[in-house]
């Protein structure tokens, strides 16, 4: 083995030579850091880090490698973040620069996804393309299915992947249709619910994109692959590779017999394949290998053998390549000898996104035997043997639960190497099936996943084999031995299967405290897929032997099948421009978004992405492992002793500064959250300051009470300050008049942020007159800056806060933001030094908090007619350890609980609980969509007591017209009641209701369900009048170009594009000429928080006014020369001295709310809206399925109808997420677990609806707002419950037919397992129960 030899690989068609390479860097911060490649640095920033675990497609770029033996190039997606560098040898790597840029040409895929508004915040956006982009490479003319599977590894937190998919559409052939026939209708036969779909007199929509324009895909015009490399893949090298870095070897054998021979000198070090489980294990769980081998290109570990009874995969096949291997299998051989294969196929196609299918190996997969793997219970059941490999020789191992509980005798030995597996047909008279349930049904790990097998005798039925294995439920899978042996010889029948779920239950024993909890749901899933199994192989029985075998009672057949759908359609309807107005006036028009091109192409900057400064530290935080302890003491020695550590600041050194506003910046003597940041380690690098944090020492002791929940604080009366009321009425009076009162409650969870730019901050001191500069991923720089200022002891004045954009924010980017920002330009002084910190997933989602948890109670007096005459509410928020904006959400909150509804008789209190938490801080409706569930889920309970529909109690309390609010505003009711209407008519409300009820009637399993909300959206801000202003700075220069500024934050909401298009109109000059560079303090002084839906609003009217003024000074010059152009009229003013630089302003929205009194104007206007959605869910596996979504708004006029629909469909996607899969877990300690999105899912492209309208209605005058348009950032989120509530209509059906009585008590977000949970029968009966109290539970509910 030669030590140090050079890794050569290609970048973007450039050669790369690494002569000292580190075997532990991946390549996306190889990629992202500077590089001299020949001579020239590189930095190729284009790709993301979004998680650093393979879970968000944010790092995706293509790895192209040629084949000596096919002679061909496999090209595949791949995700940076896990991929070795050293395990690039030989192979073409390209980035999204690679594909295209402004500076050369843009590519076809980056052009589509930005034209067709694909992009928002842009931050997913470099991987989309990615992953587009391969697939293209592929295929160049996709269908919709490869589409969905090559987008299925790649999040995106802003867009609703609508307009994403619109664009992917161009590249497929038929581009306009679903391409299937999905319940036998295909979209262009008139809906994909076999019902008409729109009305007779809707017209279609105008286009948000004209495809004719398009750049052709053209695939001669791609990056060859290097022709070096091919000559050295034909010509392998016969010698190992090995690269010694500072604390890892990394060893590539190029033989087998090489390979042994690694394996031998180190039997401890891993095979590393994908890196895939391997990569996470280093990086998320401390594990190290001083050692590793990395095959490559082995011949015998990527053979692909077809045997006679049977297959043999090599072990170094992706699972991409055994995918593409076994459905050429299933097409080629009878269906009786590929039950393996088919249920393979299966489980593959939602394990993890293709990303990582492209990267992990099939031996990789069987050798990690991870509790949640979904082929290893598989293979497990199917006899499967595994073909090992030393230089003692070769022997078979059977892949049972033996081997897979790592049972020494049944293992592989230290030196052994797994070569291939052999599966074998399935026989005559043989099933084999899979089964998995997962939180969301794509790119997510199995919550418990299942293989089973049974092998009957020729024509007796009898069961002669039988094999059952889990996943999920044990520390690795656990195979059913003795439930199975006791059945052997048994019918297939009932009591066969009622005996085999008895036996089951018994011998896969799971404690109430298992890991990963949900542990009744695990164990009602696993005799739910043995009810499926049973069901499964009974058909198939009838089918082969009809005679023999009974029918299937029909309403049992709904058990099989699944509910993935596929093919997304979706219309869009807004009112186009004026025709009267001039053509280059644009607004009202769907202009693309400014940064679209530059999104897609990579060259889009991102706090990270600015280089390196000369010097710069990378600063890391130390936070709290106790909830609520106090520090005893705090042992730094060990950490400062590491090399490249500079300095550790801990609250001492920030004292006397360390607070600001509400928020403690280190903690000082006791810590009250996990998470809470306690010291700031500072060195060279990322890698030594993150080394050197796992260093310090911190020795707590425990103090009481410990309060996570919100009931605990109740308990405790832990509040912050006094609680917010709110009376309308005479509410007790009401309560003596009414027919009915009810009383309940509903608890809903928490949301994390997840935007896909981490907190990310840049101080850099500017040695000069104690200035500092503070570039910074933050909606508030103004904020930044006086927190900066404070801690430096400097006045604001020396303090420049400056944001380009930001890579998504929906609340999270503000106080938390504040207190890193500060402690890192306080560590910037100090050393006087650039400090950069930017937060990993798994450190952002612990210590920033996310959406409040709430608890609201409800008492409804009504009348047997569904009128509800009076209201009691009570709310609780889960504020965390510090007040951060907890009571202002809970002001939100009541001030926003009425929704569309007149309660003429409303009391309603709220209290924001003070617990060990990390700080809840604003998201994304700020309050409104927790409140506006709980009026909803009264509104539900009230329609059930009444023997009446939700939609009709909606409708009966519904405002009417003219009316006033609790707080005793004005309202005008008439466009809400058009948006429902019209939601009602688009939707085909009642047509659609009764084929629910017939498909609910004749499915016993599976079960439909249909809502309707209505919207009311107040936009403002409360009694917080100041922070409605806003200004705006307009230059012109000499040659006629205008610069503008505002106080806004661009995070994806486009609002730069919707200003340029503002000061376009205004000026009347071209968009093209106007320039936008950012936000920063030093321009606009003071600005406020860039949220609450207001920020063009309220800045755009100050851009307005600087254009106006701008104009009207200008007038003498411009009316002389009415034909001149603005560089005519610029160098005249010039001549004439008058200024060409204009300040606008806004002094905001005229707001008040006296809580004294319990009334105000606290809210400029209302958004109108309703949301129909339509769900069919599982009731064996809780899962659910979007349907249908029809969103009707009432949205003013559109400034920009593209980013318009991209605010209102990316916040229901949002909402649709928090109200159904968005489960944030924490341990009885306070411990968050949920820390990245492998444990957290956010929507996904399997997620939104299959169908999706959203229409506008008609612009009507608005006078106060900017051209009469209205705020459209939040409202969204809250008609994302619209599922919620469809699913809860499925569930009430199931329930009803199982006899059994009441509502359900759902809580938030409506999970797989609540919806199985509430399904009740036979199985959730059959399970055992633990005593509560008898079990410390894995998780506790905020
Ligand atoms: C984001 C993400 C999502 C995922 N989602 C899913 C999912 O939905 N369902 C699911 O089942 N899994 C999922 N996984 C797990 C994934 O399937 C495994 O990580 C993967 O299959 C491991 O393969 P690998 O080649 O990357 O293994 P590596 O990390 O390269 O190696 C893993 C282990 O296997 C050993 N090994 C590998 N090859 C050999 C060999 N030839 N001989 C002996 N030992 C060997 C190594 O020594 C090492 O210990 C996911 C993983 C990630 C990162
Ligand atoms: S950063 Fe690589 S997948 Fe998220
Ligand atoms: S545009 Fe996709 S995450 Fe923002």
């Amino acid at each position: 083995m030669d030590p140090a030899p050079e890794l050569l690989f290609y970048v973007n068609g450039r050669k790369v030579i690494e002569k000292n390479v580190d075997p532990e860097t991946m390549l996306l911060p190889y990629l992202r850091k500077n590089h001299i490649l020949f001579f020239a640095s590189i930095r190729l920033t284009g790709t993301k880090y979004g998680c650093g675990g393979g879970g968000c497609g944010a790092c995706t770029v293509m790895i192209s490698r040629y084949d000596p033996i096919t002679k061909r190039i496999r090209h595949h997606p791949a995700n940076a973040c896990l991929t070795p560098i050293c395990s690039l040898y030989g192979t073409a790597v390209t980035t999204v620069e690679g594909i295209g840029s402004t500076k050369t040409r843009i590519h076809p895929v980056q052009e589509r996804i930005a034209k067709c508004h694909g992009t928002q915040c842009g931050f997913c956006t470099p991987g989309m393309v990615m992953s587009i982009y391969t697939l293209l490479r592929n295929h160049p003319e996709p269908t919709l299915d490869q589409l969905t599977e090559a987008l299925g590894g790649n999040l995106c937190r802003c867009t609703g992947y609508r307009p994403i998919i619109d664009a992917c559409k161009t590249f497929c052939k038929t581009s306009g249709c679903c391409q299937g026939k999905e319940n036998g209708v295909c979209c262009l036969d008139g809906g994909i619910n076999e019902l008409p779909e729109l009305e007779a007199e809707d017209e279609t929509s105008p286009k948000l994109f004209s495809e004719e324009l398009f750049l052709p895909l053209d695939p001669t015009q791609e990056l060859i692959f290097p022709p070096e490399l091919m000559i050295m893949a034909e010509k392998p090298l016969q010698k190992t590779r090995v690269f010694g870095g500072e604390r890892m070897m990394w060893i590539s054998p190029v033989t087998l017999k090489e390979l042994l021979e690694a394996k031998f000198k180190y039997p401890q070090a891993p095979v590393v394949m994908g890196n895939t489980s391997v990569g996470p294990a280093m990086k998320f769980k401390g594990v190290f290998h001083p050692v590793i081998i990395s095959p490559d290109k082995i011949k015998e570990l990527s053979v692909i053998s077809h045997e006679l009874n049977g297959l043999t995969l090599g072990a170094g096949l992706s699972l991409a390549q055994v995918k593409d291997v076994l459905s050429d299998v299933v097409q080629k051989l009878p269906e009786e000898k590929t039950q393996t294969y088919r249920a393979l196929l299966r489980q593959l196609r939602t394990l993890a996104g293709s990303q990582i299918r492209n990267m992990a190996s099939l031996g990789g997969h069987i050798m990690s035997r991870h509790l949640d793997s979904d082929l290893n219970p598989l293979l497990a059941v199917s006899n499967c043997t595994l073909n090992v490999l030393s230089r003692e020789g070769k022997r078979q191992i059977p892949l049972n639960d033996q081997f897979l509980s790592k049972s020494p005798s049944a293992d592989l030995s230290p030196q052994e190497i797994l070569i291939s597996v052999y599966v074998p047909f399935s026989r005559k008279w043989e099933f084999v099936s899979a089964f998995r349930q997962a939180q969301r049904q794509q790119n997510a790990l199995a919550i418990v996943n299942s293989g089973m097998r049974v092998f009957f005798g020729e024509g007796d039925g009898l069961i002669r084999e039988l094999s059952i294995s889990y996943g999920g439920v044990g520390p690795t899978t656990i195979c059913a031995k003795n439930s199975c042996q006791k059945l052997i010889g048994r019918p297939w029948n009932e009591e066969m299967l009622d005996a085999a779920c008895r036996l089951v239950l018994d011998e896969v024993c799971l404690p109430g405290s298992a890991p990963g909890g949900k542990v009744e749901f695990k164990r009602t899933l696993m005799v739910s897929f043995l009810f499926k199994f049973y069901l499964e192989v009974s058909q198939i029985l009838k089918r082969m032997d009809p005679g023999h075998y009974p029918c299937l009672a029909n309403k049992y057949e709904s058990a099989l099948g699944d509910l993935h759908s596929r093919h997304h359609w979706s219309t869009l309807k807004y009112q186009n421009a004026d025709p009267k107005q001039l053509p280059q006036d644009p607004i009202g028009r769907p202009i693309m978004h400014l940064s679209g091109i530059k999104h897609a192409t990579g060259e889009a900057i991102y706090c990270d992405d600015m280089p390196a400064v000369d010097q710069e530290l990378f600063l890391t935080f130390v936070t709290s492992s106790r909830a609520h302890a106090k520090i005893m003491s705090m042992d730094l020695s060990g950490a400062l002793s590491l090399p490249g550590v500079v300095d550790i600041l801990t609250a001492e050194h920030l004292h006397g500064v360390n607070s600001f506003s509400t928020e403690t910046f280190l903690a000082v003597d006791k810590v009250l959250c996990v998470g809470q940041l306690v010291c700031a380690v500072i060195a060279d690098s990322e890698i030594q300051a993150k080394r050197a944090a796992k260093e310090v020492k911190i020795v707590y002791q425990d103090l009481m009470p410990l309060i996570l929940t919100i009931e605990e604080a109740i308990q405790h009366d832990s509040f912050f300050e006094t609680e917010r009321k709110l009376e309308y009425g005479n509410v007790d009076e009401a309560f003596k008049e009414v027919d009915q009162i009810l009383e309940g409650e509903i608890h809903m969870g928490g949301q994390e942020h997840f935007y896909m730019e981490t907190q990310s901050m840049l101080a850099i001191p500017k040695g000069e007159d104690q200035e500092m500069d503070v570039y910074v991923s933050t909606q508030f720089p103004r904020y930044i800056q006086e927190a900066v200022a404070s801690v430096l002891k400097v006045p604001a004045n020396k303090v420049m806060c400056h944001v380009r954009r930001v890579g998504g924010a929906f609340g999270g980017k503000v106080l938390k933001t504040s207190t890193m920002a500060a402690i890192t330009a306080f560590a910037a002084n100090k050393h006087g030094r650039a400090v950069r910190c930017i937060l990993e997933r798994g450190e952002d989602m612990l210590i920033t908090g996310g959406r409040h948890p709430y608890l609201g109670k409800y008492k409804a007096g009504f009348m047997n007619d569904g009128r509800i005459l009076a209201l009691e509410v009570e709310h609780y928020n889960n504020g965390g350890s510090s007040l951060d904006e907890s009571l202002w959400v809970i002001e939100m909150g009541l001030l926003k609980l009425d929704n569309a509804y007149k309660f003429p008789n409303l009391r309603c209190r709220g209290r924001a609980c003070k617990t060990n938490l990390p700080s809840n801080t604003a998201l994304r409706g700020f309050g409104f969509p927790q409140a506006g569930l709980i009026t909803e889920s009264c509104i539900t309970e009230v329609a059930a007591r009444c023997g009446l529909s939700p939609e009709r109690v909606r409708v009966i309390n519904m405002y009417k017209e003219v009316d006033e609010t609790p707080y005793k505003q004005e309202i005008n009711a008439k466009n809400l009641n058009q948006c429902w209407r019209e939601c009602m008519a688009k939707s085909s409300y009642s047509m659609r209701k009764t084929a629910v009820e017939k498909f609910n009637a004749e499915n016993y399993w599976k079960k439909k369900g249909l809502a309707v909300v209505p919207l009311k959206f107040p936009v403002g801000l409360g009694s917080a009048f100041a922070f409605g202003q806003a200004a705006a700075l307009v230059h012109i220069y000499l040659d006629g170009s205008a610069l503008v500024t505002h106080g806004g934050i661009e995070m994806g909401q486009g609002v730069h594009t919707k200003m340029i298009q503002v000061a376009s109109r205004e000026l009347k000059m071209p968009m093209s000429n106007i320039h936008l560079r950012g936000t920063s303090t030093e321009t606009v002084p003071n600005a406020n928080v860039s949220g609450g839906s207001m920020v063009a609003d309220i800045n755009g009217l100050a851009v307005k006014e600087a254009c106006q003024t701008l104009l009207k000074r200008l007038e003498p010059i411009i009316s002389k020369n009415p034909q001149g152009t603005w560089k005519d009229w610029a160098q005249a003013a010039f001549d004439q001295s008058i200024s060409l630089s204009v300040i606008g302003y806004f002094r905001g929205y005229e707001s008040d709310m006296n809580w004294e009194k319990g009334e105000g104007h606290p809210f400029e206007y209302f958004v109108y809206g309703a949301a129909c959605s339509e769900v069919e869910i599982d009731c064996l596996t809780g899962e659910h399925k979007n349907i249908r979504t029809d969103i009707v708004m009432d949205i003013g006029y559109s400034i920009n109808p593209a980013l318009d629909i991209g605010q209102v469909e990316g916040a229901f996607i949002q909402g649709m997420g928090l109200y159904t899969i968005e489960e944030l877990n924490y341990s009885p300690q306070g411990i968050l677990y949920t820390r990245g999105p492998d444990q957290y899912k956010i929507p996904a492209i399997c997620d939104i609806p299959t169908e999706l309208h959203i229409s506008f209605l008609p612009p009507s005058e608005n006078s106060n707002t900017l051209y009469s348009s209205k705020g459209l950032g939040e409202s969204g989120v809250f008609l994302g419950c619209s599922v919620f509530f469809a699913i809860h209509d499925a569930v009430c059906a199931a329930r009803q037919e199982r006899g059994l009585s009441g509502l359900p008590k759902l809580s938030s977000p409506l999970t797989p397992e609540k919806i199985r949970m509430a399904c009740e029968d036979k199985f959730t009966k059959m399970i055992p129960r633990d005593e509560p109290g008898s079990y410390v539970p894995w998780n506790v509910r905020i």
